[in-house]
């Protein structure tokens, strides 16, 4: 039987691929956006903010995979922007329990983009496990938030699995973009002490993950998403200007240069968190891309 999934979200950097990878797989796949202009699959609309979700997009789904959520990287952290950055993950997710709870349909299961920033931040060489808990900061709030909106999703009998995704890697956007585009300009650098470890994923071996979890139909709950070898900052920087092939001319970027440019979003390059992926590796999972420079390689070097 062909299976139909329903992707919210689904425009952004890991919906457009995922979307590719499953129509490969024959899975026939709708997407709930915001806009029509959602891409390649019929696309049914929904508006968080005004609490209504297109009930049709639900009726033939088999599982959706939930996704949405307001860029934390995109806007400056205004408190209007972080409640955009909660409400986004927190709301939405609400409002397909409402319409899964009405019972007029056959999902089975659902998965639910989650982040490691569940963890807050640590320099420490210890590895963060899926039973860790959670951190201290907006990030770590935020993502408690969304995965305790997602539980409520398996009191309806659904089976629920949360991705803790880490900082994903594609040549089409996202964090490799902004980290490259002033290595390309002879201005790259470590940021801050550059020891901030960057638990990392291919944008493939991401979805890859998401398809197992979809078809593994005994996985269930948290599973971190990030690739077997995080790096630091200083490490990734220098394996960037490596396989871009350009000198690293500037030392560092001070931490308070950044806090002042940043504000508290500055946390999101100046803290970082070593995460483990060894749960979804004993679960059959299999990465493509283990090491960093293979990684870079794949996505850089052409
Ligand atoms: N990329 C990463 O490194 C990373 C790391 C950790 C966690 N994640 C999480 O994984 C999910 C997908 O990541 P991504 O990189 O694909 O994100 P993305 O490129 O920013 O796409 C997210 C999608 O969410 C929808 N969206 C944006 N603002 C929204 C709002 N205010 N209300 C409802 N929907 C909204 C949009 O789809 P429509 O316009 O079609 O509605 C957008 O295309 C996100 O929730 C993200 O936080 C990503």
């Amino acid at each position: 039987m062909v299976k139909n999934i329903l992707i919210t979200g689904a425009s952004g950097l890991i919906g457009t691929r995922l979307t590719t990878l499953l129509h490969e797989k024959g899975y026939r796949i709708a997407h709930l956006s915001r806009t029509t202009r959602s891409g390649n699959a019929q696309t049914f609309l929904w508006n968080v903010d005004k609490n209504q979700l297109d009930p049709a997009a639900i009726q033939p789904a088999h599982a959706i995979i939930h996704l949405a959520g307001a860029g934390v990287a995109d806007k400056p952290w205004t408190k209007e922007r972080k409640n955009e950055i909660i409400s986004s993950r927190t709301l939405s997710t609400r409002l397909l329990y409402d319409e899964l709870k009405k019972g007029n349909h056959q999902v089975r299961t659902f998965i639910s983009a989650s982040g490691i920033g569940y963890y807050g931040s640590d320099d420490s060489e210890n590895f963060f496990t899926e039973n860790d808990k959670t951190g201290d900061d907006f990030l770590a709030d935020v993502v408690r938030r969304w995965e305790e909106a997602a539980d409520q999703i398996a009191e309806l009998g659904i089976r629920v699995v949360k991705i803790r995704i880490g900082v994903v890697l594609s040549e089409k956007g996202g964090a490799l973009q902004e980290i490259m585009r002033p290595v390309k300009f002879y201005a790259g650098a470590p940021l801050g002490s550059g020891k901030q470890y960057v638990s990392w994923i291919h944008l493939d071996d991401l979805c890859n993950l998401f398809i197992k979890t979809l078809e593994d139909e005994t996985l269930q709950g948290v599973y971190n998403a990030v690739a077997p070898h995080p790096v630091t900052n200083k490490e990734l920087t220098y394996a960037i200007a490596k396989a871009l092939n350009k000198p690293l001319i500037i030392p560092a970027v001070p931490s308070f240069v950044l806090k002042l440019l940043l504000g508290e979003m500055a946390d999101l390059v100046l803290k970082g968190a070593k995460v483990s992926g060894q749960k979804i590796q004993s679960a059959g999972f299999r990465f493509k891309f283990e090491h960093i420079q293979d990684a870079l390689k794949d996505l850089l070097v052409k």
